[in-house]
Order: C-alpha cells, then sequence, then structure tokens
C-alpha cells in the first residue's frame, strides 16, 4: 500500500514507520510527506530518505502551499491508499476525509475519549493528565473524521503515571509506545486486517 504521513515537526513517528516499511514490518511504501511548515526536522528526515514534502495548508506569508483541493489531488497523484497524521496540528480537510474513507489514521498521546479534542496537543495533554490526578495515560490510535480527536478509536496502550512525573517524563513514556504501537496498526490497515464491528467499531485482527 502506498502511504502518505502528515506531519508538523519532530517527526519521530513518521521515522518509525518509515523504518518498519523499509524492515518489511509493515509492507507499505511511505510515497509522500505532507507538512503545513516547509521546513521541520519530519521534513528534513523526508528529503533525506528521497521522500517528496507537500506543504499544507496554503501560508500567505510564504506564499505556498496547496489548497484543499490540490491537496486531494496530489495524493491521487501519488496513488496514495493510506493516510497517516503523525504529529499533524493541522485539521485535515473535509475534502481528504471524505475521499479517503476509513484510511486515515491519527496518534494521540492520551487515552481518549479523553484528554483529547482542540487545544489538547504536544505538553498540554500531558499536563492535563497530570493534574488530573488519573494514574493511567498511553496512546491511542484511531481514524480520522472531521473532528479533532474524534474518530473511531483501534488501538490503544496504557503506561503508568508515576507520582513525581513532569509532563516531559509522562509524554517520554508514552512517545516510546506510540513508536511500536502505530506501526503495528498501519501494518493491519496495509494487510486488511481491521475488521468493523457492526457499530462501527474497528478490530484487529492478528497476524499470529
Ligand atoms: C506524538 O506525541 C503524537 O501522539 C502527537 O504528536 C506527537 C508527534 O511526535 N499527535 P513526532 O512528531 O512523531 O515525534
Amino acid at each position: 500500500k502506498k502511504l502518505a504521513v502528515f506531519v508538523s515537526g519532530g517527526g519521530s513517528n513518521f521515522r518509525a514507520l518509515h523504518e518498519a516499511c523499509l524492515q518489511n514490518r509493515i509492507f507499505g511504501d511511505c510515497v509522500l510527506v505532507v507538512s503545513d511548515k516547509p521546513d521541520c526536522k519530519a521534513c528534513d528526515y523526508a528529503e533525506g530518505n528521497n521522500i517528496p514534502v507537500a506543504q499544507y495548508p496554503y501560508n500567505k506569508a510564504l506564499n505556498s502551499g496547496l489548497s484543499p483541493v490540490e491537496l486531494v489531488r496530489t495524493l491521487r497523484q501519488f496513488e496514495v491508499d493510506i493516510v497517516i497524521l503523525a504529529g499533524y496540528l493541522k485539521l485535515v480537510p473535509a475534502e481528504v476525509i471524505q475521499s479517503f474513507p476509513r484510511a486515515i489514521l491519527n496518534i494521540h498521546p492520551a487515552l481518549l475519549p479523553a484528554f483529547g479534542g482542540k487545544g489538547f496537543y504536544g505538553r498540554k495533554v500531558h499536563e492535563a493528565v497530570i493534574k488530573s490526578g488519573a494514574r493511567y495515560s498511553g496512546p491511542t490510535v484511531h481514524f480520522v473524521d472531521e473532528k479533532y480527536d474524534h474518530g473511531s478509536i483501534v488501538a490503544q496502550r496504557v503506561v503508568p503515571v508515576l507520582a513525581y512525573d513532569t509532563p516531559e517524563d509522562l509524554a517520554a513514556r508514552v512517545l516510546k509506545e506510540e513508536h511500536t504501537i502505530y506501526p503495528e496498526v498501519v501494518a493491519a490497515v496495509c494487510e486488511d486486517r481491521i475488521f468493523w464491528r457492526e457499530d462501527g467499531v474497528p478490530l484487529i485482527r492478528r497476524s499470529w
């Protein structure tokens, strides 16, 4: 399957996914990166690996970037099958959501449906988890709909929140799990191992 990875910054999940593709843990190819920022660590990694980078959304100040319709056209040109959001902070336009039904994934660094939605990103998520007194957190992988952090949950992993964790401590513990859970889910999607329960909940069939 052909994958487009949407990024905004660090790109550690993108890297984990790309490495999994190279090692055949995912039967897929990262054919395109989409970034809202023309300069970021994730973009550097893409360029270093000869993966083309497209900019979305259009940025007035830079006078560059695609419109929603152009973004869909670009994804089609690259024959993209699956769209993967990996730290992408902007909303995916309705045009893309409608063009890729059940084929867009996101990873969020907390246990949805808690601690998600607009404003819950980066360090703020972990601050909110610690402040709430929750004893567990962990990444959630979900299919994407038109709202932030809202689509059907496909996989989660649990890590403890320790008594004197800083947001950075918790972020690092969660991110470590992201790097294994995300490639596992993307592998399942690429191998058509997702089954949709009647009520719309996606289930993964193990490959073993
Ligand atoms: C991750 O914590 C992810 O859950 C969230 O944004 C962060 C991206 O990190 N959506 P990276 O860019 O993959 O390093």
